[in-house]
């Protein structure tokens, strides 16, 4: 990542961006002026454009249409709206496929998925390589001067998965190169089991339909080759664009936690991270999902402005029911995403597609056109985002660090486990909640990074974890951190073999107990826990036998064979405190055990400690009660910059008092005291200066 290139280079002189892709392809030319007036009328200064223009621009095999993209750049330019430039190549136009057949993708099953549709190419395909360079070099040339040119954005959604002869090869190679010889790869993959023993490279082969349950550990390298075969292609077209254009960044668009890409070894590729987020309505907890989507893209950058470069301004083609987006939400989660650390908001897209797969996908102009609910929020809000130039370039601090890893995340999820109930993103996300309802702010990170900065770390489950991860973390203990681990973590080491000896045999001393057996919950009854003071608690779907190595048990289970052995372990080590979760906490001891955690860590939430009435903050109207340490029921607050952003995810109005006067920059009125946040506001607080 090149810290010369970040966000700052397109908001230096804009402010906030504001925006949406755009496919003027679909539209006559005379649309295109009305949108470009239209759009400098809602306030948009940044355009992505040609993301599936390749048959347009390449009508046939080598032949260059960019007549139209001329004009429709200087239009743009002309109307005030940067344009992030997509290179077209994430969906080949049917000639590449009728022609060249061995350039699409072909599933486990051997059936090949073909064109008519998009996304149809393997990323292992050298044709496909060849002509998406020849088409990325040209358009380099052509628009590396243009003023329109702000930003790069290269394929789109990566995630294309192939298990064909030319990617059976490539997988071959990159095998090659990480084992070095067979002999290396069959003890990797364990294949004295079940008489899997390789003899000749030509004999390996991606993970394919089979009898039975493949072998993990090549399905679990299989998708970290799929992952750096995606790297290696936009690394490609990235290198190209770079030659060319030195002065303007890269970027492609991610998926928040999207599975097949590991994207803390991709986002040090690029110069921007942005990021695809289409909160669903439908899901209550979509508010926290979003923030732990949003400081995880904020993470991947390193803590550095990021860029929101699609969302949803109402319904989505893709989901089976589309509850409408109520007036204000869409203000809200654009506000939210700011206050994470976004330094821009787009949507997909900005004219709504009369045709396609996606006719009914929402826009920023919806077909009934600018005089509409929904383009008036758009308006308004593009208005509002000027007021917010405090913000921009801020980083939103963070002393807790959630630990995720994506090869731990495959190897977990791979089947013939003891349940599969217990899931990476689950317990992600049954971590975080608490910590987003206490204002405590979170950074994500990979659990080799440095975490020294950090007072508290929590990993909510580390299945894989290396002997460096495991290293660090017993290091981090003893240098006085606070670390959380949950259940069966320390299990495997990255080949997936399992670690044998107590378990988690690596973190055993920096825990201060051990396990024999991950014993999965029945699924007709709670799971009983027992506080020390002797207070009950209910959990679900695992339990694990354990004993105390020097560590206090800080709660015991009740029933069964179980009875009184530890459900939950606090250990003092060196200068710090680690604590490890042998269960699966329903959501009020949970919390209750992130609030021990973050008083061990020293750690409050941005506004201290509200339900103990310390400060800041209190609830009141119809909005509920907050538990100790909760910010009031649908409340958000975190800090971006000196800017304190409390926003209101719930149906009722929310009392909130501000201890210290201020300034809220969306309205420019003083605050200070007793403020009734309604269903959906925000607020943004600056203190005077
Ligand atoms: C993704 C894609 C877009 C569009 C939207 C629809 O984010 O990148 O091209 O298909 O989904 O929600």
């Amino acid at each position: 990542m090149s810290p010369r290139l970040g966000m700052h280079t397109l908001t230096a002189g804009r402010g906030l961006l504001f925006g949406g892709d755009y496919n003027p392809e679909q539209w006559p030319e005379e649309v295109w002026e009305r949108d470009a007036a239209l759009m400098r009328a809602a306030g948009v200064n940044l355009a992505t454009v040609g993301v599936f223009s390749w048959a347009r621009i390449e009508p046939e095999p080598g032949v260059r249409d960019f007549g139209w993209l001329d004009r429709v750049l200087d239009l743009l330019h002309d109307a005030g709206v940067a344009v992030d430039l997509a290179t077209p190549t994430a969906s080949p136009p049917p000639w590449m496929g009728h022609r060249w057949p061995q350039t699409l993708p072909v599933d486990e099953s051997g059936h090949t998925l073909w064109y008519g549709s998009r996304n149809q190419f393997c990323p292992s395909s050298p044709i496909y390589r060849r002509r998406a360079l020849a088409l990325v070099a040209d358009l380099a040339d052509r628009y590396a001067d243009h003023p329109a040119l702000a930003l790069w954005h290269v394929g789109n959604e990566y995630g294309q998965v192939c298990h064909c002869d030319v990617a059976a090869q490539a997988f071959r190679d990159w095998l090659h190169e990480r084992y070095g010889d067979l002999a290396g790869l069959n003890e990797a993959w364990g294949t004295t089991f079940w008489s899997q023993r390789y003899g000749d490279w030509a004999e390996i082969l991606p993970p394919r339909r089979a009898p039975y349950l493949v072998n993990p550990t090549q399905r679990l390298d299989f998708q970290r080759f799929t992952s750096d075969a995606l790297r290696a292609h936009f690394r490609a077209e990235r290198d190209l664009l770079r030659a060319r254009t030195p002065h303007v960044p890269v970027t492609t668009n991610f998926m928040g936690l999207f599975k097949p890409v590991d994207y803390w070894l991709w986002a040090g590729e690029e110069d921007i991270v942005a990021n695809d987020w289409y909160p669903d309505p439908a899901d209550p907890d979509f508010p926290a999902r979003a923030a732990l989507t949003h400081d995880l893209i904020r993470s991947l950058g390193g803590g550095r402005p990021w860029l929101l470069l699609e969302s949803a301004t109402g319904a989505v083609n893709w989901r089976r029911h589309n509850l409408p987006k109520p007036a204000g939400q869409l203000r809200l989660e654009s506000l939210q995403a700011v206050a994470r650390g976004a330094d821009g908001i787009c949507y997909f897209q900005w004219r709504a597609s009369r045709f396609g797969a996606e006719r009914f996908h929402s826009a920023m102009l919806p077909h009934a056109g600018p005089d509409t609910r929904a383009h008036a929020e758009v308006r308004a809000h593009g208005a509002e985002l000027r007021r917010l130039a405090a913000v921009v370039g801020e980083p939103v601090p963070a002393r807790v660090a959630l630990l995720h890893d994506w090869p731990s995340w495959w190897a977990l999820e791979e089947p013939g486990r003891p349940s599969d109930r217990l899931n990476a993103v689950d317990q992600l996300f049954g971590y975080y909640h608490p910590l987003w309802r206490r204002g405590v702010a979170v950074d994500l990170a990979h659990p080799e990074a440095d975490l020294t900065g950090y007072a508290c770390v929590v990993a909510p489950n580390l299945y894989l974890i290396s002997d460096a991860a495991a290293q660090a973390l017993t290091g981090y203990v003893a240098g006085g951190g606070t670390l959380l681990v949950g259940p069966f973590s320390g299990v495997a080491d990255p080949n997936g073999h399992i670690r044998t000896g107590r378990f988690p045999a690596p973190l055993r001393a920096v825990l201060g107990g051990s396990g024999e057996a991950w014993l999965p919950a029945a699924t007709d009854r709670p799971v009983r826990c027992r506080w020390a003071d002797g207070r009950e608690f209910t959990a679900s779907v695992w339990t694990e036998s354990l004993r105390v190595e020097g560590a206090e048990a800080v709660a015991t289970f009740v029933d069964g064979d179980l009875a009184g052995s530890p459900a939950v372990l606090r250990h003092r080590h060196g200068g710090g405190v680690a604590w490890y979760v042998a269960t699966i906490a329903d959501p009020a001891p949970q919390a209750e055990l992130i609030e021990r955690v973050l008083v061990d860590a020293g750690v409050t939430g941005v506004l201290g400690h509200p339900g103990a009435g310390e400060s800041g903050v209190g609830s009141g109207g119809s909005g509920g009660t907050a538990g100790p340490g909760e910010m009031p029921p649908g409340v958000e607050a975190v800090r971006r910059g000196s800017v304190l952003f409390l926003l209101n995810h719930g149906a009722d109005p929310v009392d909130v008092t501000v201890s210290d006067p201020a300034t809220d920059l969306l309205t420019s009125e003083p605050v200070s005291g007793r403020l009734t946040l309604a269903p959906r506001a925000v607020v943004a607080l600056r203190p005077p200066r």
